[in-house]
């Protein structure tokens, strides 16, 4: 059993003693939304590496960034470089962003990220809100974090469904088209077979990535208001003809930046 508490005390004492307000909103920035920070010029930016004890990142060298904006009136936290299974970490790293936002007080989060599309109807590009969540390995994970039992025994909606309200009229005044569906976890590193996506599919998911579901259960149990939307850079294996790359993921999230950004900066507004 890991308590996450006793765990990152020395971690939560340090950004606590730095940190230019509490926020109350919290955005973790996926695959497509990476430089969503620089939208802001006023942040206070804390690159992780500088925070003793924090996880290594193993892609490149200063990928992880935690900033703190005002926008709109509201103090947020965005989350720049997530930290995933398939880098090699433990549950209890994964979980350390999503930990210091509800050690910080945060109300709200979004948790965002590039995903393949399983429903044959969507295409690459879409934008889709979580409706659901399938894993069952993360929630065999999770018993090792202590605290962290029923998600259903929490009283209020999961995903948030006034958060979803919320992200769903933000679109729907920004004119911009959003799917919603379920979001089938994978922990990677490799992409899945076209056995598997056919397997999915069947299952009723929509889409599948390899983040986001520990973070939200975790969110969630923690108190937050949680949603989650995924940028659908390509289609899964074997629902396109096309072979996957993960420079497609890269390309896609590139395209489609500006309506994600805009989707989430009306998300912060309402
Ligand atoms: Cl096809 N699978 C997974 N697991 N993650 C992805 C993806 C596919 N496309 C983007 N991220």
């Amino acid at each position: 059993m890991i308590n996450l508490k006793d765990k990152y005390k020395n971690i939560i004492e340090n950004i606590g003693g730095i940190i230019p307000f509490k926020p109350e909103i919290c955005i973790v920035l996926g695959s497509g939304l990476g430089g969503f920070a620089d939208n802001f010029v006023n942040k206070f930016t804390i690159p992780t590496n500088e925070i003793p004890g924090y996880p290594k990142s193993t892609v490149e060298g200063h990928k992880g960034y935690l900033h703190f904006v005002e926008y709109n009136n509201k103090k947020i936290l965005l989350v720049q470089g997530r930290l995933h299974f398939y880098e090699g970490y433990r549950l209890s790293d994964c979980l350390l962003p999503v930990h210091i936002a509800s050690q910080m007080g945060v109300e709200k989060i979004i948790l965002t990220n590039a995903a393949g599309g399983v429903n044959k109807y969507f295409i690459p590009g879409d934008l889709m809100l979580t409706s659901s969540f399938i894993s069952f390995n993360i929630k065999k994970e999770m018993a090792e974090v202590m605290g962290a039992g029923n998600i259903e025994s929490r009283n209020r909606s999961f995903p948030s469904e006034y958060l979803n309200d919320v992200i769903k009229r933000a679109a729907s005044e920004e004119m911009i088209p959003l799917k919603e569906g379920v979001y089938w976890f994978n922990k990677g590193p490799s992409y899945e077979t076209p056995a598997e996506i056919e397997m999915a599919a069947r299952m009723n998911c929509d889409a599948v990535g390899m983040s986001t579901v520990h973070e939200a259960y975790y969110a969630h149990l923690m108190g937050m208001e949680t949603s989650s939307i995924s940028c659908i850079t390509n289609m899964a294996a074997g629902i396109s003809q096309n072979k996957l790359s993960h420079q497609e993921v890269i390309d896609t999230a590139e395209l489609v930046k500006d309506k994600f950004e805009r989707l989430v900066k009306k998300s912060i507004e309402l």
